[in-house]
């Protein structure tokens, strides 16, 4: 796509997603089989975008790495964001470095199902929008006809459900440098950050015009109820890919095994995502991430998640009763 960059902000701490993004950044935690990052990078590739400029902090090197060697094909430019003072700011931090051209803006835990390219035909700037029932906690929009007339960040009288889904297409990356840096050098924060909402606010107070992209299907990953979401939905979606398994082992479908795998004597599924050469034997594992190279023996697991590397060893009940008898050992 001539005349566009795509500008991923992917620097934030991820707290919400702790203890995972204690030693990875939330852009590289898999989700059916596959990094939030690569999903977002297969969609520009998709666009026909080479440019990305990708903004990173915590673990920076980690996300530069795996962009690099999973995309060659993508022109990256990597800015780092040594302070996190907001949204705003990392996309200034890009912009700074990169704004001869138009930009695509992708938060780095946003994945989407969605016409892209048919937002991108639209002369304007744009900004995809979904119906949310819980306005507060995002940025909402106001509409009139087809032209977004209002935009305002996690408000305490929301003035619409139309929340702002994490994807903007500014046609005018000068423009939105400078009222950042004008947002920046003033101070001006909503809720202690640099916000990008009030700079594009600032932007359609001017006259910009924006309108409004309706996004199909939204998935969060920033937090571990919605990252179990996002696996559920994204594996319903996908083919399942029958291999071949070593005896003793049921795979209920959707479930997505990476390579080298070793499962043995094992249920798995529905909706688990088993990362490349775990070790799963003795076990249940339905609607979890297990992280590559992780090892569980003998434990029950349900809506869970297992980093890489970690190892789980449970054990079976023993118990001795007679006739006539309630126990409920569950609990879950
Ligand atoms: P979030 O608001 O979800 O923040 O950022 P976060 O740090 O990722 O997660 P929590 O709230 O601590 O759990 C939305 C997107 O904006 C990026 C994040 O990396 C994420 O992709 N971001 C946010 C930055 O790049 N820099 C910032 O200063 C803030």
């Amino acid at each position: 796509m001539e005349g566009l960059q795509a500008v991923i902000p992917a620097a934030g701490i991820g707290t919400r997603l702790k203890p995972h993004t204690h030693t990875l950044p939330k852009a590289l935690l898999q989700v059916a089989g596959k990094p939030i990052l690569g999903y977002i990078l297969d969609e520009i590739t998709g666009l026909g975008i080479r440019r990305v400029v990708l903004v990173t902090g915590f673990f920076a090197e980690k996300v530069e790495q795996y962009a690099e060697r999973a995309y060659p094909e993508l022109e990256f430019r990597f800015v780092r964001q040594t302070e996190q003072l907001g949204l705003g700011h990392a996309v200034w931090t890009a912009l700074n470095v990169s704004r001869d051209l138009g930009s695509l803006i992708i938060l780095g835990d946003t994945i989407v199902e969605a016409d892209l390219a048919g937002m991108l035909e639209n002369p304007d700037n744009v900004i995809c929008v979904a119906p949310t029932d819980d306005p507060g906690r995002f940025g909402i929009v106001s509409l009139e006809g087809e032209r977004i007339i209002g935009m305002v960040e996690k408000p305490k009288d929301p003035p619409s459900n139309l929340a702002i889904v994490g994807i903007y297409l500014i046609r005018d990356s000068e423009k939105l440098y400078q009222k950042l840096g004008g947002n920046i050098e003033a101070g001006v924060r909503t809720r202690g950050e640099f916000q990008l909402t009030d700079a594009l606010a600032a932007m359609l107070a001017e006259g910009e015009r924006f309108a409004p992209w309706r996004i199909a299907n939204w998935f969060d990953c920033g937090k571990p109820e919605t990252l179990l979401q996002t696996n559920r939905a994204l594996l319903e979606a996908r083919a399942y890919d029958k291999r071949e398994l070593p005896s003793h082992c049921v795979i209920i479908e959707p479930s997505f095994l990476g390579e080298g795998v070793d499962v043995r004597n094992s249920v798995i599924g529905p909706y688990a995502s088993v990362g490349d050469g775990a070790r799963i034997n003795g076990s249940i594992v339905r609607d979890s991430l297990i992280g590559s190279g992780a090892e569980l023996v003998n434990v029950q697991l349900d809506r869970s998640i297992v980093g890489a590397g970690s190892r789980l060893r449970g054990g079976f009940d023993r118990i001795n009763i007679g006739e006539d008898t309630a126990i409920d050992l569950g609990g879950r």
